[in-house]
Formats: structure tokens, C-alpha cells, sequence
């Protein structure tokens, strides 16, 4: 038997006005962890989805265990063992999390009537081997994205697979469940199953893959092992470019005044008597495990969610009852996590999206100048190199990361005052991970308050001012940045440092 399980060779595929791939070749090895690399809008997905039958290629072969194959339907791939976890979740809000896990498939009673018992007692075998404590008679709407984020792991794994793809499974999680899912994806390695992997994380990138293979615009740049690939090398590869360099923050550029004062804030059993403050000019980070109630707060904050008990000032006014509308007025914006929910407006074009939020601002007649909107669309696009030939193109037609972008760009083209990122460069690859924190220390610099929730720890510790540690619903520390050590951060989230 070959070691090589599945095999691509001259892969195209076009979408209206865009080649996504071009001439794509790519092999696995039995049991390999391949990692595939590129910049947002490269192809990534793409590939995986024509792997899955998802997409139909215009051009190329696929051989698995060295015959042809044609998937006609992602049900096709299911059943030659391929599993795929998606970027964009797959879930059924309205349906529980063992039902997600084992839609069309469930376990059946002799009358042909779904085992309920066996369902949820399966998915709790599932969850248990992820560690992850997510109870499997809940509804999936019910849970934040993190746990979203397992419950497709779960799935994926719920298929006996033997090839295995993860389209980024790690962008909502933090450190610990990110070993988890590490130890797990070895534990299937050892049982023989080959895994694609796609990240933007490049620290996991070595710790994890065995090979890396690196798209740009839809092409193959190469293919390198990773124990004796650099760092350096992979990013040109993906880029084509040097990188501009993050700015280090050197000063603290805080200011007289607070955007955000948050006194005894309480909310049921998420957030316990919270106290807070944000300095305008200040950047302040929010660290804490996923699930600690670090959105919860920016939530009820935002009036998205009700408070039962405390104050909250919004640049030095009290509000009373919030609401998002309210906060938006009082110069507050918030750039949620969950872009589908709450950030984009999908079948409309890149340029409406990013002036909405500004509107009122840039144009305070009220007219709409369609020449001026796509302008400062276009500096967006340039600027964050969006993946997308004019800002015309309806943004669900884009790329992850480059809905993430338009995201950004939409809250940056405001003249709020005070800013909420909730996970501000989720999915974002590494050039324009940089261009965005050069933009959050510029918005600090002109004196906009930022609270920046971030499960991307090096990108807390080098933005942040001063850092909350949350856990369980309450704040457990405030540290000064000043001489902070990644550990301690994380000792004080687990809980591994007393309190
Ligand atoms: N359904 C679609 N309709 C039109 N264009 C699409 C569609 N899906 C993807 N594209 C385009 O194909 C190109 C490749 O997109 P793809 O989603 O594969 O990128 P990616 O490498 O996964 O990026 P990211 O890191 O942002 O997830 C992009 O230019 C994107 O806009
Ligand atoms: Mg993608």
C-alpha cells in the first residue's frame, strides 16, 4: 500500500470574475498532519470544499488510495470517510448539541424511533474525549462561539473518518482548549488518520504538522517539512513580501477621562459584581478562558443582553438602560465575534457594509454620496488587502478572513470613541494582523478608549496597557502590562495561582 492517501493534481476553480484555484497539486500521507498556509483569500477553503463535494472543480483529478474519484455531493465524500469541520459553522441552532453531532445519522430504537439515550450518551463519549464540558441535551444556540467551535470537532469525529480537514478549528479557542485539541489530533494521528489542517495561528503551525503546504492566489508556492521549515520563509511564501513590523507600544498614551466605567455589574450566573475602567487613549485587554464571561460583559455593556444590577458610564455619561442604538450614540462601537450575527449585512456589497455604521458620521446631511462611500472603501480594501478585485461585491462571496476585514474596517471608519474587540484578528492572516494592531494603537494614540478581548495572548500582552484577568464571571486580577509574563496571565485564568 502507498503512504500517499489522497492525491490532487491540476485543480481549477472559478467563481464570477475570480480564479479561486489555479493548477492546485497536492498530496497526503497516511497519518500526517498537513498544514495549508496562505493569506486570507488565497483558496484555502475553497480546496477543502471541492475535497468534500462541496464545489464542483472546472479542471482536475482527485485519487484516493490511488483511484479516481468524483464527489457528487458531500455526502459522496462522507461516505469515502472524508470529514470536513468548516470554517463558517454547519450547525442547526434549534437543535440540541448531540442532535448536531449525529444529524441523519442518529441511533434508532427497533421501532425505528430515535434513541434519545444512546444519542445524548454517545455524544457525552464524544465530548468527554474532547474534555470539553458542553452538556449534549443543550440547544446549540444556546452556546458561544467556543463551544460551537467543539460541538463541529465533535461532529467530525463522530464519522469514523479517515481523512480528516480542520478549517481553522482553533481561531475561537484559547490555550487550553487548543492543547486538547492538540493531544486529540495526535491521538488520531496514532490511529492512522491523515489530517488537513488550515490555520493562521503560525506558532501552532510547527508544534502541530508534519508538512506544510502554502497557497497564494489560488497557486501552490511549495510544499516543506516542518521540522526544518523557518518561520521567515513561510510568511514570504505566503505574502510575497516583507512585512511591515508591528509598532511596539512604547508609552502608555492614556488619558484625563474615561471611556468605560463599570461599577458592581451583575448578570444571573454569567457575571458576578464587576468592576472596571477604561482610560481614553487606554488599551485595555480582557483575558480569561473562553467561557469566563468576557463577551457576556461586553454584551450586557452594549445593552445586547440585560444587567441585573450595576452602573455603567459610556465616556463619562451614565447609561441607564442600554441598548446597542443608546451605546452608538454615545460613541461606543463593538466589533462582535460573531460576524454572521452581528457584524455583516451578507447580501449586500463590501462598500455599503463599511460605511454603515459611520453613516450618520461621514455623511451628516443624510444623503448618501455613493462616490465618497466606495473612496473610503477602497482605502479599506487597499489597506487591509482585501482579497476582492472592487468593493462591489457582496461580502458573502468573500472569503473568512476577508469578512473579517470588512468587519474591521466598518467600526474604523467611525468616530467612536470607545471601542469593543472581541476578537479582533480571528482568522485574519499575518500581514494584516499587523496593519490591524498598527490601527488599534493609532485610534489609542488619537484618544479613543479600546477594551480589546483577544484568546491570542501575545496579541494581549503586546497591545495592552493593562490586562483583566476574568474567570468565572468575576475579574480575578488587574495586572499592569508592565513586566507581565505570559504565564502568569494564564496561572491566574486556570486558576493555578491563588487569588
Ligand atoms: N461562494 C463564492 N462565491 C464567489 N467567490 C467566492 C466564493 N467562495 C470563495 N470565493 C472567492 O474565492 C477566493 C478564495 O476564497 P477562499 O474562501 O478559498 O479563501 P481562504 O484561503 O479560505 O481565505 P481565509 O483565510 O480568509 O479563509 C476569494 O477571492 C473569494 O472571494
Ligand atoms: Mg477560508
Amino acid at each position: 500500500m502507498s503512504d500517499t492517501i489522497l492525491e490532487v493534481r491540476n485543480i481549477c476553480k472559478d467563481f464570477p470574475g475570480v480564479r479561486a484555484l489555479e493548477d492546485v497539486s497536492f498530496d497526503l500521507k497516511r497519518g500526517e498532519v498537513h498544514i495549508l498556509l496562505g493569506e486570507n483569500g488565497a483558496g484555502k477553503s475553497t480546496l477543502m470544499k471541492v475535497l468534500t463535494g462541496v464545489y464542483h472543480p472546472e479542471k482536475g483529478e482527485i485519487f484516493l488510495n490511488g483511484k479516481e474519484v468524483r464527489f457528487e455531493t458531500p455526502r459522496d465524500a462522507q461516505l469515502m470517510r472524508i470529514a470536513i469541520i468548516f470554517q463558517e459553522f454547519n450547525l442547526a441552532p434549534n437543535l440540541t448539541v448531540a442532535q448536531n453531532i449525529y444529524l441523519g445519522r442518529e441511533p434508532l430504537k427497533r421501532g425505528g424511533l430515535i434513541d434519545r439515550q444512546k444519542l445524548n450518551r454517545d455524544a457525552r463519549a464524544i465530548l468527554d474525549f474532547l474534555k470539553a464540558d458542553i452538556d449534549p441535551s443543550a440547544r446549540v444556540e444556546a452556546l458561544g462561539v467556543a463551544h460551537q467551535q467543539l460541538v463541529e470537532v465533535a461532529k467530525a469525529l463522530s464519522i469514523d473518518s479517515e481523512i480528516l480537514i480542520m478549517d481553522e478549528p482553533t481561531a475561537t479557542l484559547s490555550e487550553k482548549e487548543i492543547n486538547t485539541l492538540f493531544d486529540t489530533i495526535r491521538s488520531l494521528q496514532s490511529r492512522g488518520v491523515s489530517i488537513i489542517y488550515i490555520s493562521h495561528r503560525l506558532q501552532e503551525v510547527k508544534l502541530i504538522g508534519n508538512r506544510i503546504t502554502v497557497l497564494r492566489d489560488g497557486r501552490t508556492v511549495g510544499t516543506r517539512d516542518a521540522a526544518n521549515a523557518e518561520l521567515d520563509d513561510l510568511i514570504r511564501m505566503m505574502v510575497g513580501r516583507e512585512i511591515k513590523r508591528r509598532r511596539i507600544r512604547e508609552k502608555n498614551t492614556a488619558r484625563d477621562g474615561f471611556a468605560l466605567e463599570v461599577s458592581h455589574l451583575s448578570q444571573g450566573k454569567l457575571l458576578k459584581d464587576i468592576s472596571l475602567n477604561v482610560r481614553r487613549g487606554e488599551i485595555v485587554g480582557l483575558a480569561g478562558l473562553v467561557g469566563s464571561g468576557r463577551t457576556e460583559l461586553a454584551q450586557a455593556v452594549y445593552g445586547v443582553t440585560r444587567r441585573d444590577a450595576g452602573e455603567v458610564s459610556i465616556c463619562g455619561k451614565p447609561v441607564a438602560n442600554p441598548t446597542p442604538m443608546k451605546c452608538i450614540r454615545q460613541k461606543m462601537g463593538f466589533i462582535s465575534e460573531s460576524r454572521k450575527e452581528f457584524g455583516l449585512a451578507l447580501n449586500l456589497p463590501i462598500r455599503v457594509n463599511i460605511t454603515h455604521a459611520g453613516l450618520r458620521t461621514i455623511f451628516p446631511s443624510g444623503i448618501v454620496d455613493v462616490k465618497k462611500e466606495r473612496k473610503i472603501a477602497e482605502e479599506f480594501r487597499k489597506k487591509l488587502r482585501m482579497a476582492t478585485p472592487d468593493v462591489e461585491r457582496d461580502v458573502k462571496a468573500l472569503s473568512g478572513g476577508t469578512q473579517q476585514k470588512v468587519v474591521l474596517a466598518k467600526w474604523l471608519s467611525t468616530d467612536s470613541e470607545f471601542l469593543v474587540f472581541d476578537e479582533p484578528t480571528r482568522g485574519i492572516d499575518v500581514g494584516a494582523k499587523e496593519e490591524i494592531h498598527n490601527m488599534i494603537v493609532d485610534l489609542a494614540e488619537r484618544g479613543v478608549g479600546i477594551l480589546m478581548i483577544s484568546s491570542d495572548l501575545p496579541e494581549v500582552l503586546t497591545l495592552s496597557d493593562r490586562i483583566y484577568v476574568m474567570r468565572e464571571g468575576r475579574i480575578v486580577r488587574e495586572i499592569d502590562h508592565e513586566g507581565v509574563m505570559q504565564e502568569e496571565v494564564i496561572a491566574y485564568a486556570t486558576g493555578g495561582a491563588a487569588t
